[in-house]
């Protein structure tokens, strides 16, 4: 794919009036197999399989025009942002060699989240994403329309997208997606994401995450930091091998629509995500206190009620719950009275699974 793509890269002269703006929304995602442990160029050590979610999402618009050499300027809801600003420009730089027409381009990056910013949802899944998608959109209009049918190769944004951001890969496709290659799935892939939507139960596709916001801070440890800590790791043969278990067994149940086997698996993957950082060197814990209550409370309501409600993680404190929809009063009426109370400032985002990034153009 690699080969492909550098050789299709346009790399031609930029013409004088050649400027515009072009705009893309696309949803953060929430994984259920966790990509934990990294390799090479931004490779997975296992597969992983997630939720593209929908009201958690970034909004990004790209304003270009013909410059003499390669111009950047990156602002996050209204404010520059120099910080953010050279982690994609890093990322342009090492990867220069695919988008070799930046050279000649003034960008001016725009972009926003719908999620509260202080809400502690890792937003790199879906604002690079969205950035891959207007720069493919760049490169397109540069190529010109006679080339294609004028919709952007999804599989070749899910490839870019990994490069900037692992997790970013699954955000470009509706439902569900996987990404990493298993012998459990043909087509699968370790350099880009495959969409999953026609291989799950009906249930799934309309599934609901209640994202309980624990803490809003910064992470005390980044996952760049957390991927590097797993090399040292002692259990991550372990890891790697149960996390290829764990993708058959529940590739197999998100198609049956085998809800406990699903509801086991999901939280097993969130606690060995944690357990992996709790036996790194050195050693952390990104969970809370209010973390376990909840965990506690959602495993003593699924006793008592049979209602399919589990929880995962990301690799932070706040607790996603999913649930079919059917469950939805239920489930909310049980968030209020008994679950807002370990939030911070009693804050939840009710989310559901969702589509593909859409262009706000
Ligand atoms: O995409 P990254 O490098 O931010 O890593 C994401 C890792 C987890 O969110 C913890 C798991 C996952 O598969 O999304």
């Amino acid at each position: 794919m690699e080969q492909i793509w550098l050789n299709e890269a346009y790399k031609g002269e930029v013409p004088n009036e050649f400027q515009g703006k072009v705009g893309w929304q696309s949803p953060s995602n929430i994984a259920l197999v966790k990509y934990w442990g990294k390799r090479g160029k931004q490779l997975p050590q296992n597969p992983s399989i997630s939720f593209t979610l929908s009201e958690c999402r970034s909004e990004t618009f790209v304003t270009f025009e013909k410059a003499k050499q390669f111009n950047f300027q990156f602002f996050f809801e209204g404010q520059e942002n120099p910080a953010f600003g050279a982690k994609i420009e890093k990322f342009l730089l090492d990867n220069q060699a695919f988008f070799p027409f930046l050279h000649q381009l003034h960008l001016k990056v725009e972009s926003r989240n719908t999620f509260p910013h202080s809400s502690g949802i890792a937003s790199s899944a879906s604002s690079m994403s969205a950035f891959v998608m207007c720069l493919i959109e760049i490169e397109s209009l540069l190529v010109g329309p006679s080339t294609g049918s004028g919709a952007l190769d999804l599989c070749k944004a899910s490839y870019f997208s990994r490069l900037a951001s692992g997790s970013a890969a699954r955000s470009v496709f509706p439902k569900m997606a996987l990404w990493g290659a298993t012998e459990a799935y043909a087509g699968s892939s370790d350099e880009y994401a495959v969409p999953l939507e026609n291989d799950i139960h009906s249930v799934f596709r309309t599934y609901l995450d209640s994202i309980l916001i624990v803490s809003g801070e910064t992470k005390s440890v980044s996952s760049r930091a957390g991927h590097a800590l797993m090399v040292d790791n002692p259990y991550a043969p372990a890891r790697y091998a149960q996390a290829n278990e764990n993708i058959k067994n529940l590739l197999a149940a998100l198609k049956s629509g085998d809800l406990d086997t699903f509801i086991n698996i999901t939280e097993s993957e969130a606690l060995q995500l944690h357990a992996l950082m709790m036996c790194s060197n050195p050693s952390y814990i990104l969970m809370k206190p209010n973390t376990l209550r909840i965990i506690d409370e959602v495993r003593q309501f699924r006793n008592e009620t049979h209602i399919p409600l589990c929880f995962t993680l990301d690799a932070g404190p706040n607790v996603h719950l999913l649930y079919p929809e059917s469950e939805a009063k239920k489930v909310e009426k049980f968030i209020k009275s008994e679950l807002v109370t370990y939030c911070n400032q009693g804050r939840w985002i009710a989310d559901h699974v969702g589509d593909w990034p859409k262009s706000l153009m």
